[in-house]
């Protein structure tokens, strides 16, 4: 008798898991499907189960860098500036030596990337845009930019690229700074340059953000950020490698 019961119920027994089993799936999917990111790491969690405890040193391999970068891409962010067209010591050019710098960097960490772009071009010709960047730094002038981030706050480091114009950062550059508040926040400058270097940028970064931290920068010479874009990225991973982010 007690044979005959277990008979007619095994088959809802069944029936049961498999049911609890698909609404398992559902409920796990149905949670992730507004951010494509996180259902990438959903998935490769459930794709390797037995090997999913993180704090496990026998589990960490070269991957999980690149599941790190993932996490930071919501909170570093490189913001630039940046110049084509005509360049010294470059002749014209299609992507401005900064923004190659930029480019390496988010690339590198898995960043977001914001340029600061001003409404109204720089002039093509070099000769022409030193002059007009010289009477715009001494209008101490805040040139409109083209967009503004939204979810800025949602930054904790922010890189920072900029030539060095007139020993100076473009005006562009102050416009950025002063849209948005960088209190709390990390700031690493870089710049591209025709021999100056960083001139005085780091300073002004420091007294011009008061309650951001901001660190030592990089200086790249233009030519070796357009022509050279093997040392470039050399100097720019090493100098990854000794930040503490
Ligand atoms: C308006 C202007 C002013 C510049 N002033 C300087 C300067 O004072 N010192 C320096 O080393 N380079 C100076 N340069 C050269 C740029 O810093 C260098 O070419 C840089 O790599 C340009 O970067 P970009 O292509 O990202 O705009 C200047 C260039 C321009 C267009």
């Amino acid at each position: 008798m007690k044979k005959r019961i277990f008979a007619l119920l095994l088959p809802l027994m069944m029936l049961f898991t498999f049911t609890a089993c698909t609404d398992n799936g559902q409920a796990s999917n149905g949670s992730t499907t507004n951010n494509t990111s996180q259902q990438n790491s959903s998935t490769e969690k459930n794709d390797s189960s037995d090997t999913s405890d993180p704090t496990n040193p026998e589990n960490i391999t070269p991957n999980d860098s690149v599941n790190t970068d993932t996490e930071n891409e919501s909170k570093i962010l490189v913001a630039f500036f940046s110049r084509a067209d005509e360049n010294y010591g470059v002749g014209y050019i299609e992507k401005g030596n900064t923004h190659i710098i930029a480019d390496m960097i988010a690339e590198e960490i898995g960043a977001d990337s914001f340029e600061i772009v001003r409404v109204t071009p720089y002039p093509e010709e070099y000769d022409a845009c030193t002059d007009e960047a010289q009477q715009e730094k001494n209008a101490n002038a805040r040139p409109e930019l083209t967009a503004e981030i939204e979810n800025f706050g949602d930054y904790d480091t922010v890189f920072l690229g900029y030539p060095n114009w007139w020993g100076d950062m473009p005006m562009p550059v102050y416009t950025f700074l002063e849209s948005y508040d960088f209190s709390g926040k990390t700031v690493i400058p870089f710049c591209t340059h025709a021999g100056s270097g960083l001139s005085g940028t780091v300073n002004t970064l420091k007294s011009k953000l008061n309650g951001a931290t901001v660190l030592d920068g990089l200086a790249i010479a233009g030519t070796t950020a357009q022509n050279d874009q093997d040392n470039a990225k050399t100097a720019v991973l090493e100098w990854l490698g000794e930040l503490d982010i």
